[in-house]
C-alpha cells in the first residue's frame, strides 16, 4: 500500500516536471504533400512569438514523435522563447527515417522528407512562422534526416543540429539499413560527398543551412567515421576548411571543430561517448540564433538559464544492447524492420528473407 502511494507520488511529481510549461503536443491530420504518411505531430507556445521560429525535432529509431517531445527540453524551451516545434512521426514500423531512397534524397520527389517539408511549409502558412528561422534537429536516425533536409531542402532550413548522424547520402541504395555506413566504410572524397549532396537539389543555388553536427567517438551503432566524413562533405559544400580546433568545448571531453569563420559549419566530437550523445538543447538553441551569441556556438556563459533548465534532460536513445527477439505473429516484408531494442512488431520475414541482426537498433528482412 504504502509503496504504491509513493509510486503515485512519484509519478505525480514527473507529471508535473513535464507538464509545468511544456506547449502541448497535437496531431495535424492534413498538411498537403505526404507521401509514405509521416505523423505530424505539432506543439504551438501559448505564449506564441509574432513571426514564431519553427524547430523540427526528429526522433531515433524505434522512436516516436512523443518519445522526442518529452525527452528533450524543446517543448518548455518553447514556452519561454516563443518558437514552434515540429514532431514528426517516421511512418514505417520500426520507427526509423527513410534515409536511404532516391525519393526521400530529392528534393520534392517524394518519401519521408517531403513530409517533413510539407509540415514545414504548413506551419509557415498557419502560424505566419519567419522564413529565417526554420530549424531542424534530430538524434541518430532523426540526426542523418537532419542530413538529408539539409541536401534535398537547402530552400527551406536555415539551420540544423544534428547528434550522431551520418552525412546526407550515405545511407542511399535499396536497403532501409546500410552496414557500410554504418560502420564507418563508407569513405569518399570531400569533392564526392560535397557532390553527392549537391544532388539532393540539383541547380540549387541559394543559402545552405548553417550545420552543427556532434558525435561520440566510441559509437559502435554508426561509427564516428561518419562525422569525419560529413566534415568532408560540408565542408565542400561551403567551400571552408577547417580552422581551429576548441578542446573541452562546450564540455570537459568534447572538441569543437570550427570550419571556417564558424558560422556555417562547426563539428564537435564526443572523447569516450558512444552512440547516446546527449541533446544539449541550449547550444543548439544558440546555434539557430534563438538564444545568445550564436556563432559560433561555445555553449558557455550567455545561455545560463536555458543550460539550468536543461541539465536534467538528456535524449532517451535507447542504450541497452540486447535485442529481444519478438514473439508477435505477422510477415514482415523484404527490407522491413524485424527486430530491435524496443521493437514490438513481428520478427517473421516474408519467404527468401531472413531476420538479419545489423545492431541492438535494428534487424532487417533480408
Ligand atoms: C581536431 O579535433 C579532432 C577531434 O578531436 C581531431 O580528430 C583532429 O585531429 C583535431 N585537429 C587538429 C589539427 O588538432
Amino acid at each position: 500500500m504504502f509503496f504504491n502511494k509513493l509510486k503515485a507520488l512519484a509519478a505525480l511529481a514527473l507529471a508535473a516536471a513535464t507538464t509545468a510549461s511544456a506547449c502541448t503536443l497535437q496531431q495535424v491530420t492534413s498538411f498537403g504533400s505526404n507521401p509514405t504518411g509521416v505523423g505530424m505531430y505539432i506543439c504551438v507556445p501559448a505564449k506564441l512569438a509574432t513571426k514564431p521560429a519553427i524547430i523540427v525535432a526528429m526522433h531515433y529509431c524505434s522512436g516516436t514523435a512523443q518519445a522526442y517531445y518529452s525527452g528533450t527540453a524543446y517543448a518548455s524551451l518553447a514556452e519561454t522563447y516563443g518558437f514552434i516545434v515540429i514532431y514528426p512521426n517516421a511512418p514505417t514500423s520500426g520507427g526509423c527515417w527513410d534515409v536511404h531512397t532516391t525519393e526521400t534524397l530529392t528534393h520534392n520527389a517524394g518519401g519521408d522528407s517531403l513530409g517533413i517539408a510539407s509540415m514545414v511549409r504548413y506551419t509557415i502558412t498557419t502560424y505566419g512562422a519567419d522564413t529565417s528561422k526554420v530549424f531542424m534537429t534530430g538524434t541518430s536516425s532523426g540526426a542523418m534526416m537532419t542530413n538529408v533536409l539539409a541536401g534535398a531542402y537547402p530552400d527551406l532550413f536555415v539551420a540544423g543540429a544534428a547528434f550522431s548522424g551520418v552525412p546526407y547520402g550515405c545511407f542511399a541504395g535499396a536497403s532501409a539499413w546500410n552496414s557500410q555506413c554504418a560502420e564507418g566504410e563508407l569513405i569518399k572524397t570531400a569533392q564526392a560527398w560535397g557532390d553527392e549532396a549537391r544532388t539532393g537539389y540539383p541547380g540549387y543555388a541559394g543559402t545552405r543551412p548553417r550545420l552543427q553536427l556532434w558525435h561520440g567517438t566510441v559509437d559502435t551503432t554508426l561509427y564516428y567515421q561518419n562525422l569525419i566524413e560529413a566534415n568532408k562533405q560540408w565542408s565542400n559544400v561551403f567551400g571552408i576548411s577547417w580552422t581551429k580546433n576548441n578542446t573541452n568545448t562546450p564540455l570537459s571531453g568534447y572538441t569543437q571543430m570550427i570550419y571556417g569563420d564558424g558560422t556555417q559549419y562547426v563539428a564537435y566530437s564526443a572523447v569516450g561517448v558512444g552512440h547516446t550523445v546527449p541533446v544539449r538543447e541550449s547550444d543548439v538553441l544558440n546555434w539557430f540564433g534563438i538564444t545568445g551569441s550564436q556563432f559560433p556556438s561555445t555553449g558557455s556563459g550567455t545561455t545560463a538559464s536555458v543550460a539550468t533548465t536543461l541539465q536534467t534532460s538528456t535524449t532517451s536513445a535507447p542504450v541497452s544492447t540486447t535485442t529481444a527477439p519478438s514473439t508477435n505473429t505477422g510477415t514482415i516484408d523484404k527490407y522491413g524492420q524485424c527486430g530491435g531494442e524496443d521493437w514490438t512488431g513481428a520478427g517473421t520475414c516474408v519467404a527468401g528473407t531472413t531476420c538479419t541482426y545489423s545492431n541492438a537498433y535494428y534487424s532487417q528482412c533480408l
